[in-house]
């Protein structure tokens, strides 16, 4: 056990340095150090200076998260009362930041009265991302020193800023850049500043300058984060917290901001964007593979069959980290066409100014194509993207079998086929795993990795830190159709359009979506996707599952037929002007003469409640997460939940299908699932609770509560 913080002393400095790791964050045990150290070196007659360091690579990830769903965040001596200690200090108290010094971190050092900081030190306040506020001073000593327009930027957004940028806003007052000791640059800083009798420089004797800003940047401020904060309660705090700032003296603006942040925290979206942050965390421990004991393979040379979008996208995540990559085509111009697509891709980026031209230059030197598989035989891992057809991908792990050298990682990213079927066609199954990347596989962040029943330890773990190496949340699949994802939304769109066989109308679904959180509504995604998509898919999924009942595509089919597509057609589920929409009479004449097709009891859009819509379409997805979890496809609840959130648009302040249904009540669910079952038509087959989620009602516990 180390000691929660280091004392040092360096001729009249008192140094003391947070070490907690690995992100030194502001437990109790910490905080009590702290303030112990603190107060030994106010009471040191030889101190006239306190330098704040970190022993680790980052200065401070902030308050422990862990502590919000226990009372110990609260507990004396609590991060406010730290910080009003620095603050308060009598002697000159500076904080040397070499690193990344987030939320509660970053307010330790604005509670400071001076700031050194090397160059890769980053401030930030991404408590908004947690569903809360700063809750330690931030939203009050921030826009005194830094000035309201970087508040509400950085306090909305989450997002920290560079030293660099802080320095220009005057947060920062030193940058350290000669690359010597820092900790003895912030004690050399902190005597130079007694020497030239700088005053203390404490927040209760600054007022915010309200002199260059607009009396409507509050306003203006909301409505410029309208459509990102939309179903969120924190960011409205996290405004009106900073409008305290302008208009309170120091002491009451705490106290406001610690009302605003009381009412954040005991919420359920605070809850369940908590619970996403240690889920993302969670999902690459896998039990039985220690990652200490698995040796992995070394990744040097990536291959990805097929130049489509979907090779493209997933080719670019590993040039992008600098691995060489070659995309394998046997049609040539299709080559040609993907490898221009990925130019152009780079170059639009470029042209954002989020790229240079020499790191653009760099990328495309390690991309290469080739239409023989000769050229790939030495690469370390291959990702089959080529059409969804399992007769297309046998044929190619077949020749992969016989090309890639012994050892070589064989991956497919097929969104729904039998991994097993697949890798029973070399002579190597233990090589060969799926990884199920998202479209646009170079911008979503979750990779499915698919764990099929020869997989061999070392493989999987190869590829869930690489994934991590490439930037994205790996979540472990089981091989079951759809894997977790696709299997678990399933019933989405199934229900979505019952509803609307049975009379809903797709602006109603829409709208309870939206409502609900999901970036847009069941009936606009399919239009985005496009109707035609949405068939051949169906179409393909006829070869391996008999469970589907025609009914529900039907109206589909009939747009199908009359070639509306969507929005790319103008007209699908709605009448498209642009990206204007509005309802297509014909739709609700077209589901009419389905329902009569299949012998659907209509009822009037009045007669189907909002309530129901949400119930039918949503609870599903929680049923079928049960029986992932308990066929053990998923390895635990809060992978489910990461699947839904970050591939599926499930809402982030929901945090996922499982959490949102331990926070409702399983009980709850169970009700409704029952009551469908009993009285729709197809209830049996679709709304059956699954046994999982029965036993838990019974048991008394939640799904963060199942263990295998
Ligand atoms: N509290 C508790 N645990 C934390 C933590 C925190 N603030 N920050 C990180 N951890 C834990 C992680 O859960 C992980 O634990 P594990 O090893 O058991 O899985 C471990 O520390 C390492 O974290 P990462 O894997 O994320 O390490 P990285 O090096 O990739 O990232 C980081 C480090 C950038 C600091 C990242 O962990 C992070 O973003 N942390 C959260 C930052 C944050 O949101 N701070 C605000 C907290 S709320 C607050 O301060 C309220 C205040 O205003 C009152």
């Amino acid at each position: 056990m180390t000691n929660a913080t280091l004392y040092q002393i360096h001729g009249r400095t008192a140094v003391i340095i947070l070490n907690q790791p690995p992100v030194n964050s502001l437990g109790l045990a910490l905080r009590t150090h702290l303030l112990a150290d603190l107060k030994r070196a106010e009471a040191d007659e030889s101190v006239d200076a306190i330098v704040l360091a970190s022993s680790g690579k980052l200065f401070c990830g902030g308050a422990d998260i862990s502590e919000f769903s226990s009372d110990d965040a609260l507990a004396e001596p609590n991060l406010p009362q730290v910080c009003d200690a620095l603050e308060a200090s009598p002697k000159l108290v500076v904080a040397a930041v070499n690193g990344l010094a987030l939320g509660g971190g970053c307010e330790l050092t604005l509670a400071c009265d001076y700031r050194i900081a090397l160059p890769a030190a980053k401030l930030g306040l991404p408590e908004v991302n947690l569903g809360i506020l700063p809750g330690a001073g931030g939203t009050q000593r921030l826009p005194r020193i830094g000035g309201v327009q970087l508040a509400l930027e950085m306090i909305t957004s989450g997002r920290p800023l560079g030293a660099a940028a802080m320095l220009d806003a005057g947060v920062i007052d030193n940058l350290y850049q000669d690359g010597g000791n820092f900790i003895q640059a912030a004690v050399d800083f902190a005597q130079e500043l007694v020497a030239q009798h700088k005053p203390k420089r404490s927040c209760f004797e600054m007022s915010v300058d309200t002199s260059n800003i607009s009396s409507e940047i509050f306003n203006e401020f909301r409505a410029a984060i309208a459509r990102r904060s939309r179903g969120y309660y924190a960011p409205e705090r996290c405004i009106q917290a900073v409008e305290a700032a302008c208009e309170l003296p120091l002491a009451e603006g705490l106290k406001r901001e610690h009302q605003l942040f009381m009412e954040c925290l005991d919420t359920p979206q605070a809850r369940a964007q908590q619970h996403l942050f240690f889920a993302e965390r969670g999902v690459a421990k896998i039990p039985g593979i220690n990652p200490k004991t698995t040796a992995t393979r070394e990744i040097r040379k990536v291959a990805v069959i097929g130049s489509g979008t979907m090779g493209g996208g997933i080719a670019m995540n590993f040039i992008n980290v600098g691995i060489p990559t070659q995309i394998l085509d046997l049609n040539g111009e299709a080559l040609e066409r993907g490898l221009g697509v990925i130019r152009k891709n780079y170059e639009y980026t470029l042209k954002k100014g989020k790229l240079s031209q020499a790191q653009l230059d760099e990328r495309m030197a390690l991309l290469s194509g080739t239409t023989d598989y000769a050229d790939i035989a030495d690469v370390d891992l291959v990702i089959e993207a080529v059409f969804e057809k399992m007769e297309i991908k046998k044929q190619v792990f077949k020749t992969l079998d016989a090309t890639c050298k012994p050892g070589a990682i064989l991956a497919t990213n097929t969104s729904t086929l039998d991994v097993d079927e697949i890798a029973a066609e070399t002579s190597r199954p233990q090589d060969v795993l799926g990884l199920h990347f998202f479209s646009p596989a170079n911008v979503m962040r979750l990779l499915e990795i698919v764990r099929a029943n020869k997989t061999a330890p070392d493989a999987l773990l190869t590829t869930v830190q690489l994934a991590q190496r490439i930037k994205k949340v790996p979540v472990v699949s089981g091989v079951c159709w759809g894997f977790i994802g696709n299997r678990a939304t399933d019933s989405y769109l199934r229900e979505s359009m019952s509803l609307i066989l049975e009379g809903a109308s797709p602006a109603q679904i829409d709208k309870v979506h939206t409502e609900f959180g999901m970036p847009m509504g069941l009936p606009s995604m399919v239009d985005l996707a496009g109707i035609d998509v949405g068939i051949l898919t169906r179409e393909d999924r006829k070869a391996f599952t008999t469970d589907l009942d025609p009914s529900h595509f039907a109206i589909l089919h009939k747009l199908y037929a009359k070639q509306r597509y969507g929005q790319k057609t103008g007209r699908g589920l709605y009448i498209y002007e642009g990206r204007d929409k509005q309802e297509d009479p014909e739709v609700l004449e077209l589901a009419a003469e389905a329902a009569k097709e299949f012998g659907v009891t209509r009822r009037s859009p009045e007669q189907i409640s909002d309530q129901e819509i949400l119930e039918r379409t949503i609870y599903p997805i929680i049923n079928e997460g049960a029986r992932i979890l308990e066929e053990g496809i998923a390895l635990r609840a809060s992978d489910i939940d990461i699947v839904l959130a970050y591939g599926f648009g499930f809402p982030i302040f929901r945090g996922g299908p499982m959490q949102y249904a331990d926070e409702i009540g399983l009980e709850r669910v169970l009700t409704a699932l029952n009551k469908y079952r009993d009285t729709l038509d197809k209830g049996e087959l679709w709304f059956k609770p699954a046994p999982l989620l029965e036993r838990l009602v019974k048991e008394g516990k939640t799904f963060a509560q199942y263990q295998a």
